[in-house]
């Protein structure tokens, strides 16, 4: 059976970007693929993590996965480092991987910022261990937002290299699945920008836990245009446009949909409208997170459980790596 694996960092404000570019499509992909789905706390820790914070976040975004209706009686759900076969298959192809192919991820060099020298070495070699989390399941399908689309292509390559190495077949390459309406969300700030989880203001993004005051509030403060009019015109309007995908990715419709509904409306009308429609899809994940998050320990057991049946997975795929390599 076919197999995704697909995970996100518990680094906190989970937002809307998060939810349409990634996790609303494992809860559909879950009925056809054998699914694992990862709390990467190993890539969160590539920078700073208060330790308090970052167990709280785990379980935060462990709730937010069941929460968005991913079950985890069907799906394993656990967090990387539970099982050292992430990092463990990470040193392997760390091993093999050209330096050069990682100095081409335009990811690092956005997060790593000016003073390159002082980024960790495991931010850099993020993307290997991106590849391993991938490989150690023989994921035949990844599901991401197209921020993403990089560090998979750099999976496959690896993989590929590795199956040329040693000449055997062991490392399937995985297909990218970039799925939706609205595969890449980008900031309420800056149309030129990814709504991201580490945005320094705090309007750049709807998260997933806030309530309709402050959804209201950061999309009336959302950046748009002076042009009276809805048109969806990405080039010359990507804030607009922006706005008009994320609606249409709640709503279930086409951008094309969208404008006709609103054309010659004023953009306020869509932002109030926009707004009724985030806390109408949001509010009830919000709140079943909120039940979760009363209940720590039965989180725990949940991410015990399915670190479990991660390792029956894993563990098999690296014994087979470490053989081959000869170790
Ligand atoms: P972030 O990039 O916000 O730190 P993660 O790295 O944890 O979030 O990514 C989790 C998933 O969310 C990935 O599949 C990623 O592709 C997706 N994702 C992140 N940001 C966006 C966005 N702005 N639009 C669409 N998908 C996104
Ligand atoms: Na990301």
């Amino acid at each position: 059976m076919a197999r995704i694996f697909s995970g996100a960092q518990p680094t906190g404000n989970l937002h809307l970007g998060n939810y349409l570019g990634a996790i609303r499509n494992w809860v559909t992909l879950q009925d056809s693929y054998e699914s694992v789905f990862c709390i990467v706390d190993l890539h969160a820790i590539t920078v700073w993590q208060d330790p308090k914070a970052l167990i709280r976040q785990t379980r935060e975004l462990t709730a937010a996965y069941i929460a968005a209706g991913i079950d985890p009686e069907r799906c394993v759900i656990f967090n990387q480092s539970a099982v050292t076969a992430h990092s463990e298959l990470a040193w392997l192809l760390n091993c093999m991987t050209p330096i050069g192919w990682l100095n081409r991820m335009t990811q690092f060099k956005e997060k790593a910022g000016k003073d390159r020298e002082k980024a960790s070495l495991g931010l850099y070699a993020y993307p290997v261990l991106m590849a391993a989390d991938i490989l150690a399941y023989k994921a035949t399908h990844v599901p991401v937002g197209e921020d993403q689309k990089q560090h998979l292509e750099l999976t496959r390559d690896i993989a590929q290299r590795f199956n040329q190495l040693y000449e055997k077949d062991v490392l399937p390459l995985p297909e990218p699945m970039i799925l939706g309406a609205a595969t890449r969300v980008m900031s309420l700030r800056d149309g030129t920008k990814k709504m991201s989880k580490s945005d320094p203001s705090d309007y750049a993004r709807i998260n997933l836990t806030d309530d309709r005051d402050t959804i209201a509030q950061k999309l009336k403060k959302a950046r748009t245009d002076s042009e009276p009019g809805v048109t969806y015109e990405p080039e010359r309007r990507p804030e607009v446009a922006n706005l008009i995908r994320i609606y249409a990715a709640l709503d279930g419709r086409t951008t094309d949909q969208v404008v006709a509904d609103y054309a010659d409306a004023p953009f306020t009308t869509v932002k109030t409208r926009l707004t009724d429609l985030a806390v109408e899809k949001l509010g009830p994940i919000a709140e079943e997170m909120k039940r979760l998050m009363a209940d720590p320990a039965e989180i725990d057991r949940i991410l015990a459980k399915g670190a479990d049946r991660a390792r029956a997975i894993a563990d098999p795929v690296v014994a087979e790596v470490r053989e081959t390599i000869g170790l």
